[in-house]
């Protein structure tokens, strides 16, 4: 059997499947991911994105994450619309067949698909919220703001999304868990798990079929019962549901 053919039977055999995704899976909707080969971080740029996306830079320097943050993020998630990958997801989850999408994405691909049960471990660019009080804003808040982008009170909105040096929201994290250690079928696509705690979530997978679908190699795939070095969209869009 290929791999395809692999992917197929043990989805046909699966009812509590979870996919645990990152930038990779919306690069074929047209947003950049971070490590890949042409991903942000080999962009010639003043700070690097692990500096500039953390919680001390925001704080110091909001003008210059917001240039960064609205060229390099939100502008081209405006942009972007849903691919195969993000449908056939959906689609399994209708069909009853996968419990969970556990996404490191801040751009609401899989709920702009149809998703329900999206995890998001890094938050979202379309939950805003004022720093001085409170109030919440969506995408628009930010995307339209000339600079750093502020509430009528004065103070300053920020993205509800995990920067680096901020902790994971307890919540989220409970359900990840809980998903992912009743999973019978856990497909892993489009992410390097180098970042932590993310990656280490797959660690609570208790079955014997991780799949990994890659472009790149992964330090998980020694552990996958199936390795996919292929884009995600096109080996998902390879499946009969
Ligand atoms: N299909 C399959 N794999 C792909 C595709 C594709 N179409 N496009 C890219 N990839 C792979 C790349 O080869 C790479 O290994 O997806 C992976 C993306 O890895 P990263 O860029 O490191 O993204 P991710 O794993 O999501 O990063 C995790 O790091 O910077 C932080 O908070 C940020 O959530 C992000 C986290």
């Amino acid at each position: 059997m290929d791999t395809i053919q692999t992917l197929q039977q043990y989805i046909d055999q699966s009812s509590r499947i979870v996919f645990f995704g990152g930038a990779g899976v919306s690069t074929e909707s047209g947003i950049k991911d971070f490590r890949g080969v042409d991903g942000l971080y080999h962009l010639k740029y003043k700070y690097n994105p692990e500096t500039i996306l953390s919680h001390s830079f925001f704080l110091s320097r909001p003008d210059e994450f917001y240039e960064f943050y609205q060229d390099k993020i939100v502008q081209p998630t405006l942009a972007a619309a849903p691919n195969t990958a993000h449908r056939v997801l959906a689609q399994l989850e209708q069909a009853g067949k996968l419990t969970a999408v556990v996404t490191q994405n801040i751009d609401g691909l899989h709920q702009m698909a149809g998703s329900q049960n999206v995890l998001e471990l890094h938050g979202s660019i379309h939950r805003n919220y004022c720093m001085q009080c409170g109030q919440k804003y969506g995408l628009d808040a930010v995307s339209n703001a000339d600079g750093v982008p502020r509430y009528h009170c004065g103070g300053m909105f920020r993205p509800d999304v995990v920067l680096y040096e901020e902790p994971l929201d307890e919540t989220i994290i409970t359900k990840t868990v809980q998903a992912i250690s009743q999973a019978d079928l856990l497909i892993v696509g489009g992410t390097s798990l180098t970042v932590y705690p993310a990656a280490g979530f797959l660690d609570f997978y208790q079955g014997n079929r991780l799949v990994v679908i890659n472009l790149d190699n992964t330090s998980y795939d020694s552990k996958a019962a199936l390795t996919i070095n292929g884009k995600i969209g096109e080996v998902l869009g390879k499946i009969k549901l």
